[in-house]
């Protein structure tokens, strides 16, 4: 529960250093402007990145039903990776840009890749793409560990306007199969293996196995990573044999401002998970102002931020923001509690970080280990703190507050979707009051509003509850679905015409502070990740055991939420822990061990409305051990089948 001692909690002291880039009169007249005249604020704030043919017309947007289209900085031209790189050259290339720390660090060595070093790396990988005949516009899949081959792979597409697709290393075979084919990529750029953990999940035999239903013509590039015997086929390109032979100088190609950078697949609450495009110039502005404006970063400064780069949050604020605005950014293999539970805090002091961006599920999991492990380290350096996900629970926010940040680090509770392509809704520090659990404030050019879920009407007002929506765009902003542009529309613009609907609930205090409160449609979030439950129910009912099945989340004490599966076998079939076992590798195999289900309950029969609808609220009030509260259900087809559910349910307090 919230305390009048937490609403009341003071932003801590910040700057020691130097003044924050952003104070309280700041923000407020900033933000005032950015709202009030988008085409001078967005056109100044354009020239945070360097334009080969600078742009004229700043914001070309429209939400209108039927006519939705998105277009920022339309005329100008750039190149990400020159960006990213070549501009910092004259004045910070023997700064290191990427600090890459191993998973098993006796094993392996920190790696500092300064900017020099880099353009180097990244100019080698693009001609190797070159080579294989990629070409501007292709699609190139991405299924690497966290090594910073990962990140010169990112940057050799953009400069060559390839266009990038990451899957992330945990997904299973069928599911990079399916993006692969998904954006028509012509190659995969994969590893032998990816240490973490101290376990090896087998990519190149994944990559393998997802081929066999891809294309004939789809080459795959080869990075070494633990040098492990590993198949090989006329397919596959040595990419470190052919990185050293490759020329280190690539020029870095004229993209169009609106040219997509990467598209990254990401789950909704229907069918197969859609390929989120996001822009060349218009991104790029907003990975690097949110980066530098949210995190306060100051030259000199060491960030962390723990994702991985098959999520958005890796392509932001690991490598596009940071690199653009010339960081030093850290790019972690491990997990947070490999080889022990104070690894990210061995981290921290080791490389004597200044900004530390997570996700509330590690804060729990640590959290749970004890304070014992962050002491051991000297964490003097950390300035900032960073929490990006799913909303962190009071009691969290204040073990990171007082263990980890020694309550002199502000707590920037980050909001934001694949699809937003940076921050939305955040604390400043420096000019926020902060309050633990609420996102607070919309980043500059944001417009929240809070709309009354069925009516669609606005709430205006403090102190109010209903669905977030935004009202006109910002240039982070993802501009289509991969190769269903009415599916952008249909799932973004139709709920509610003329805005975009987040999917998520949110509440505006008495203060006018923002609060998400979480997903209004079947996703679901699981340590921060979504996860459809529609995917879920795909991948069991392909099992030839299983009749139906649906899934629905409840809260998890570390994981946010878990994954809650009612199964109805087919006639004949007994359930048994086996079969239990046995769904659960299934799914794993299906999709990737994020979408395992953690209860699995066998339904001999799913509530159903008359008309064969199944109604997933009664679902999942029995998921949350809250059925005291199930609702009308005369409308049922067969109220018994509550009955039984509720006497098997599996989450008992
Ligand atoms: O429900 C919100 C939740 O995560 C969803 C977006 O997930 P994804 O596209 O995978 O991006 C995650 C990282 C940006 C949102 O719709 N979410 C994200 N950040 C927060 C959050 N919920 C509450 N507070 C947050 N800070």
């Amino acid at each position: 529960m919230m305390t009048e001692d937490l609403l009341a909690a003071e932003p801590s002291p910040v700057h020691e250093r130097q003044a924050p880039h952003v104070d309280a009169p700041t923000y407020a007249r900033m933000y005032r402007q950015s709202v009030t005249d988008p085409e001078a604020f967005w056109g100044q704030e354009g020239k945070r990145i360097d334009w080969i043919r600078p742009y004229t017309r700043v914001k070309n947007t429209s939400f209108e039903p039927g006519n939705v289209d998105i277009r920022w900085f339309e005329d100008g031209t750039l190149n990400v990776s020159a960006n990213c790189i070549d501009r910092h050259l004259e004045t910070r290339g023997d700064q290191v840009a990427i600090i890459w720390e191993p998973d098993d660090p006796e094993k392996d060595a920190a790696q500092h890749i300064t900017y020099r070093e880099l353009h180097r790396n990244v100019c080698k990988m693009a001609n190797v793409l070159k080579g294989l005949g990629v070409e501007k516009g292709d699609r190139v899949v991405i299924y690497l560990p966290m090594i910073p081959e990962a990140a010169y792979a990112m940057l050799a597409c953009a400069r060559i306007g390839a266009i990038h697709s990451i899957v992330f290393a945990g997904f299973s075979p069928d599911a990079l199969g399916a993006r692969i084919n998904g954006c028509g990529a012509k190659l995969v750029i994969t590893a032998d293996y990816a240490p973490r953990g101290g376990r090896e999940t087998k990519l190149k035999s994944n990559t393998d196995t997802a081929l066999l239903h891809c294309d004939d013509h789809v080459q795959c590039l080869v990075v070494k990573r633990t040098g492990a015997q590993t198949t090989w086929t006329a397919q596959d390109h040595d990419c470190n044999a052919l990185m050293a032979e490759a020329s280190a100088e690539c020029p870095a190609e004229e993209i169009g401002a609106e040219d997509p950078l990467f598209i990254l697949y990401t789950s909704g609450s229907t069918g197969q998970p859609k390929g989120v495009v996001h822009s060349s110039g218009g991104y790029l502005v907003y990975a690097a102002m949110t980066h530098q404006i949210t995190f306060d970063y100051h030259d000199g400064d060491i960030y962390w931020c723990t994702a991985d780069v098959g999520w958005v949050t890796g392509h932001s604020y690991i490598v596009y923001g940071p690199l653009a605005n010339g960081g030093t950014t850290v790019m972690f293999e491990g997990v947070p509690t490999y080889p022990d539970a104070g690894r990210f805090w061995e981290v921290c002091d080791k490389h004597k970080v200044t900004q530390f961006y997570t996700a509330p599920t590690a804060i729990r999991a640590l959290m749970g280990a004890g304070k014992e492990w962050v002491e051991k380290y000297d964490l003097s350096s950390l300035r900032i703190l960073g929490s990006v996900g799913e909303p962190i629970n009071p009691e969290a926010w204040n073990w990171y507050n007082d263990v980890v940040g020694k309550g002199r680090c502000p707590i920037v509770d980050t909001f934001w979707q694949t699809e937003t392509g940076g921050h939305m809704l955040t604390p400043l520090p420096g000019a926020t009051k902060l309050k633990p659990g609420a996102a607070q404030q919309p980043f500059f050019g944001v417009q929240p509003v809070v709309l009354e879920p069925t009516s669609g009407e606005v709430i205006e007002g403090n102190g109010v509850e209903g669905v977030l929506c935004i009202k006109d765009s910002w240039p982070g902003q993802m501009r289509t679905v991969w190769g269903d542009h009415e599916r952008f529309e249909k799932t973004y613009f139709s709920d509610y015409k003329g805005y975009y609907f987040s999917g998520d609930g949110c509440r505006r205090d008495e203060d006018g502070d923002y609060w998400i409160t979480g997903r209004v449609d079947d996703v679901i979030n699981v340590s921060g990740h979504r996860m459809g439950t529609a995917e879920v129910e795909s991948a069991l009912v392909a099992h030839e055991k299983v009749a139906e099945a649906a899934v629905v989340g409840y809260p998890h004490e570390i994981k946010g939420q878990g994954i809650y599966a009612y199964v109805t076998l087919m006639d004949g079939e007994e359930p048994s822990d086996a079969l239990r076992k046995e769904l659960e590798v299934w799914v794993r195999s299906e999709i990737g061990p994020i979408a395992k289900p953690d209860l699995i309950q066998w339904a001999p029969g799913l509530p159903k409305t008359r008309s064969g609808k199944i109604m997933r609220r009664i679902l999942r009030k029995i998921a949350e051990d809250d059925f005291g509260a199930l609702g009308d259900t005369s409308t049922l087809a067969d109220p018994s089948v509550v009955d039984d559910l509720i006497a098997n349910r599996m989450n008992r307090a």
